[in-house]
């Protein structure tokens, strides 16, 4: 097998699989939990996003874990996390605004500290999951003045 006397070992359902990621992509489980923990220290901080997330996370460390494990899953494919992310924010009072906000702050941070091909894969997939949880929360909404549910 081949090996890397760089990377620190990562927990994965697919080893081989998260192996050729983390030499694609330069990212490792230290690297996104930098990541995470320093975008969030901007979240937090963000005069527009910092007040959303205050009002309801209290006890961070448990989502800045759960956060690592997201990462994980998306950039590297270790299937780690398991959460229902649309659920958690089908609700939020948020439009496509505050995405382009926080994928200003993700895109800065990645850019701090990933080498450019692993910020390149990240921000990829934010910015796909960004659109995606922003049309789950349109949706909510249309459902909630009595739209068309299937339109
Ligand atoms: C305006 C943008 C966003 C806001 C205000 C926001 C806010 C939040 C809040 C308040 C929570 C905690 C929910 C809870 O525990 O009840 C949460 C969880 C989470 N967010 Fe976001 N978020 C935003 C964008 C994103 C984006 C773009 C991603 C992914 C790229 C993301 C991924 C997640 C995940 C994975 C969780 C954990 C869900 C779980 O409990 O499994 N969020 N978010």
């Amino acid at each position: 097998m081949h090996h890397d006397a760089h990377a620190q070992p990562i927990r994965s359902a697919r080893p081989a699989m998260t192996a050729a990621l983390m030499a694609e992509t330069g990212l490792d489980e230290a690297m996104l939990a930098t990541l995470v923990h320093r975008f969030y220290d901007k979240v937090r901080l963000d005069p527009v996003l910092g007040p959303i997330f205050a009002a309801r996370i209290t006890d961070w460390e448990p989502h800045l874990v759960r956060m690592v494990e997201f990462w994980g899953s998306v950039a590297l494919m270790t299937g780690c996390y398991h959460g229902s992310p649309v659920v958690k924010h089908a609700d939020l009072p948020v439009t496509w605004a505050h995405f382009e906000r926080w994928l200003v702050l993700f895109r800065e941070t990645a850019g701090q500290v990933c080498p450019p091909t692993g910020a390149v894969h990240v921000i990829a997939r934010a910015e796909r999951i960004a659109r995606s949880l922003n049309f789950a929360i349109e949706d909510a909404a249309r459902d909630r003045v009595g739209g068309i549910p299937d339109l």
